[in-house]
């Protein structure tokens, strides 16, 4: 589903569009169609969201949409550097492209995102992918539509990977959202906390908040549009507003999204353990549209690891919050990201970790091998444990958490719980899926005209992935 914030966009890029756009009438008088593109975004759902204002301006430029990147005129890869397999992942499509390009000269490889903001990159892509034409950076998105004009207009190869201006989020883009039920809002962008082993401050530069107004603003009008559900999205949304002209906390952001009219649920992350503070759990609790389930990660339960980590909490911190937290909210669900193998951990760090899971009982967990980053501080940290020694901890790891992952859906089985309803299901063809507020999932008998709807059901099963329940 299209929408747009009220603002308008920036002039230059709205007279890009028209460019390309006018471009492209000329392409299909000649070719008797109109010209399609592939996109894909890699990472997280701060990639994805600038990935549906891409797929936004694309549309508006006249584009067509493909899922087959075979049939395409326009690929573009929108790319994540979190971790060394996502960038060879990313490498590896990028290299398959050659074929596509030979077959089809006149059709424009585009590459933007996290990893066009690393220098060394950006060279391998000059030397190595030579089919690659269009190089733009998390800083540029607004600047796609004029790189493609200018590639369409005169060839050539086409990079724009200036560092952070300290810009904010520009205004107005249109987005392409993937989804008709659940939209992701963008609260903020950047990060500044560095942590030792993330390479995210450096690609995606300094915290810069957005004005509360259009915030709020676009989740109006995504409410309008009939959304169920808005995340709003910020690599440590406890921190915004702080640089705003006229401060404002997360806390109270969510107090006013809570205070737009109509049936809707409200999700954030990330939030991060250091500024997640008491009024933000209580502003949870008191607002009855923002879920009772926070994505918390923790990353280690080693106090010495999480101080090499430079993530300013302890253990023990922590587990006062998820304490506090299930004071106040009912039935609140916890989920977390884990790293196995920061350089210098050892079987009893992770011990450490292993422990602090059982404690919190956490819903699910993304679990990562440490990678090491180039640029960061953990990169240059020794890292004396070897890699096979590491992935036996990780599946350890794996095993714990799908006991407790397990033993808390059981618990579930013979309550009634709500779900929005977020389409037909994988478990067969009249199953329809969704999630509870605290983000479970539930596979239901259902139907197509539910979707979007939130309907109560009995959970008569659990599954190792999920719910299984009847309507009510
Ligand atoms: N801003 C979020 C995290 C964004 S990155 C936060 O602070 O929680 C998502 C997750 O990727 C991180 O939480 C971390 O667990 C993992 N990650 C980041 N860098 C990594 C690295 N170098 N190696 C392994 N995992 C990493
Ligand atoms: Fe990376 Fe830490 Fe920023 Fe999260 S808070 S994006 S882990 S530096
Ligand atoms: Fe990846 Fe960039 Fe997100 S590095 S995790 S896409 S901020």
């Amino acid at each position: 589903m299209n929408t747009q914030s009220t603002m308008t966009m920036p002039a230059e890029t709205q007279k890009f569009i028209e460019l390309v756009r006018l471009y492209n009438i000329e392409f299909e008088e000649k070719t008797g169609r109109p010209p399609v593109c592939h996109t894909h975004s890699y990472g997280c759902q701060q990639n994805v969201s600038d990935g549906e204002r891409l797929a936004g301006m694309l549309a508006e430029m006249g584009y067509s949409f493909t899922d087959d990147r075979n049939e395409a005129d326009f690929i573009l890869y929108n790319t994540c550097a979190i971790r060394e397999n996502a960038e060879d992942r990313i490498f590896g499509n990028v290299g398959a492209l050659k074929h596509n390009k030979r077959r089809n000269p006149g059709m424009v490889v585009g590459l933007c995102g996290c990893m066009m903001q690393q220098e060394h990159v950006v060279e391998k892509i000059q030397k190595s992918f030579p089919y690659v034409d269009l190089v733009f950076g998390t800083h540029a998105l607004h600047h796609m539509p004029e790189l493609l004009y200018t590639r369409l207009s005169r060839g050539g190869r086409v990079f724009d990977t200036a560092a952070d201006s300290g810009e904010g989020i520009v205004e107005g883009l249109p987005a392409r959202r993937d989804s008709a039920i659940k939209a992701w809002l963008p609260i903020m962008k950047g990060c500044n906390n560095f942590c030792t082993y993330c390479v995210v401050p450096y690609v995606r530069g300094r915290e810069k908040s957005r004005p509360a107004q259009m915030v709020l603003e676009e989740a109006r009008s995504l409410v309008e549009a009939g959304y169920k559900e808005i995340t709003l999205l910020g690599q440590n949304v406890n921190s915004y507003g702080k640089d705003l002209e006229s401060p404002i906390g997360f806390a109270q952001l969510l107090y006013k999204m809570n205070e737009i009219p109509g049936d809707f649920r409200i999700r954030f992350m990330t939030s991060h353990p250091k500024d997640c503070t008491r009024e933000l759990i209580d502003a949870i609790a008191a607002c009855d549209k923002v879920c009772n389930h926070i994505h918390l990660p923790v990353q280690s339960g080693s106090d010495r690891i999480l101080e090499q980590m430079n993530r300013h909490y302890n253990r023990q911190s922590y587990l006062e919050l998820v304490r506090y937290a299930r004071e106040r909210i009912p039935g609140v669900t916890f989920t977390s990201d884990i790293i196995v193998g920061f350089p210098g951990e050892t079987y009893s760090d992770f011990q450490e970790t292993l422990s602090l899971i059982r404690e919190v009982k956490y819903l699910s967990l993304f679990t990562f091998l440490y990678s090491p980053r180039v640029g960061t501080k953990a990169a240059a940290m020794e890292d004396p444990v070897p890699a096979g020694e590491k992935s036996k901890w990780f599946r350890e790891l794996l095993t714990v958490q799908s006991d407790i992952g397990n033993s808390l859906l059981e618990k579930m089985v013979g309550s009634v719980v709500e779900v929005l309803v977020e389409g037909m299901g994988k478990t067969g063809e009249d199953y329809s899926t969704g999630k509870t507020a605290s983000s479970v999932s539930v596979d239901f008998i259902g139907s197509e005209q539910l979707v979007g709807q939130i309907v109560k059901v009995r959970i008569t099963q659990a599954l190792s992935w999920a719910l299984m329940g009847e309507l009510v």
